[in-house]
């Protein structure tokens, strides 16, 4: 099969981005205001929120969010904070039996968002007052969209519909993306913090030209030859031929989709969906990896994994779930000291964003064509 080298309309020249985009925390705040605060941006996985009643406080940037499911089993998000005098509302994950009750004074939010209680508002024993009219103060909703399990949220409310922004990728990966995905226990859940610039992560992950020497495991039967780039609007990254599914000791492997084409049997991908998600597709499992901007030198990457077939979570097939999340976590972990390397080198006065390989680069290239894009339309200036 040849390699697919795809060239969409990101891919003119760009000059990479200089060393304060990555360490200056002015320009990191900026950057989340207007590049993040603007467009849609993941927030966190569905599966984070599986019944009515749960909810799952989230921060984006250091803004408190809260993902909701509430009576109906709507997915929702608000602003995790109360009404009355801004005490944030939910601080860990729990599944409520009722209400939202704001720990300070005790008013309280349907899950749907509506100002129910407030309690002694108006004197002791006075439930009402009429200076408060709770119709106005239920929860500040937040704009959002849920895709291939991850739940996005667009703050602006400002941004083009979710359906527009993830379109080049939904058609791409429309084999994946109207199908019900099985999450993974606790075991395919798991949490890296990391020293980089949420731009480092998003770069490494888009190419595969890192992989001889620091996945070499990986590179043993998924080998840099067998790779190809993707680049297309809003996404870039790559995809292998040479995908082996896991087998068990008795042969066993975790099942697939059901009439996936036959580019699928031993094919997957993996692509960055500006600017936090990491995704990656394969016949029996996706994965995801959201990132959580900490600082400028800061990043915490949330990994989930979900199966194709619900079968995929029986306990037969609990060996395999885990060596999958152990090999998953293992390639994740070997990035960690090239993208806190790259993390260090942008604090060398010498360092002037250095130069892409037009063919092993290209896709970390286009991400810099997005986001100089990006950044030219909001007033912010990365070199
Ligand atoms: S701050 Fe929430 S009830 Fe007062
Ligand atoms: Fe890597």
């Amino acid at each position: 099969m040849a390699v697919a080298l795809e060239v969409g309309r990101e891919t003119a020249p760009v000059t990479p981005l200089g060393n304060r985009a990555y360490t200056d925390p002015a320009f990191f705040r900026a950057e989340l205001d207007r590049l993040w605060g603007k467009s849609w941006v993941c927030l966190g996985f569905a599966h984070e929120v599986p019944e009515p009643g749960h909810v799952h406080p989230v921060s984006l940037g250091g803004k408190p969010l809260l993902l909701v499911r509430d009576h109906a089993g709507t997915l929702r998000v608000f602003w995790n904070v109360c009404r009355h005098r801004g005490m944030q509302l939910v601080s860990a994950p729990e599944r409520l039996a009722g209400v939202i009750r704001c720990p300070y004074h005790s008013w309280c939010y349907a899950l749907e968002g509506a100002l129910k209680v407030t309690p002694h508002v108006g004197g002791p024993g006075l439930n009402i007052d009429p200076a408060i009219d709770r119709a106005v103060l239920g929860l500040v909703p937040v704009r959002t969209a849920e895709w291939l399990g991850c739940v996005f949220v667009d703050l602006s409310g400002a941004a083009p519909s979710f359906a527009e922004h993830v379109a080049p990728l939904a058609r791409r990966w429309a084999d994946f993306a109207d199908r019900p995905l099985h999450a993974g226990g606790t075991d395919c859940s798991f949490a890296l913090e990391v020293g980089t610039n949420w731009k480092l992560a998003v770069e490494n992950y888009c190419e595969s030209y890192h992989l001889p020497w620091v996945h070499p495991g990986l590179n043993s039967y998924s080998r840099l030859e067998d790779h190809y780039t993707i680049i297309e609007a809003g996404f870039a990254g790559q995809g292998t031929l040479a995908y082996r599914p896991l087998l068990a000791a008795d042969g066993g492997r975790l099942p697939a989709f059901t009439g996936l084409p036959e580019t699928w049997t031993e094919g997957a991908e993996y692509v960055a969906l500006y600017p936090n998600l990491l995704l990656g597709v394969h016949k029996d499992h996706t994965f995801a990896l959201r990132l959580e901007p900490l600082a400028a030198d800061r990043t915490r990457e949330h990994v989930a994994i979900w199966f194709a077939d619900p079968a995929a979570l029986q306990p037969q097939h609990a060996g395999l779930r885990q060596r999958l999340a152990a090999l998953w976590r293992e390639v994740f972990e070997e990035d960690i000291g090239v993208v806190e390397g790259m993390q260090q080198g942008r604090h060398a006065d010498a360092f002037d964003g250095g130069v892409f390989s037009p063919v092993m680069d290209a896709a970390t290239a286009a991400f810099h064509g997005w986001i100089t894009k990006r950044y030219r339309e909001t007033g912010l200036h990365g070199d």
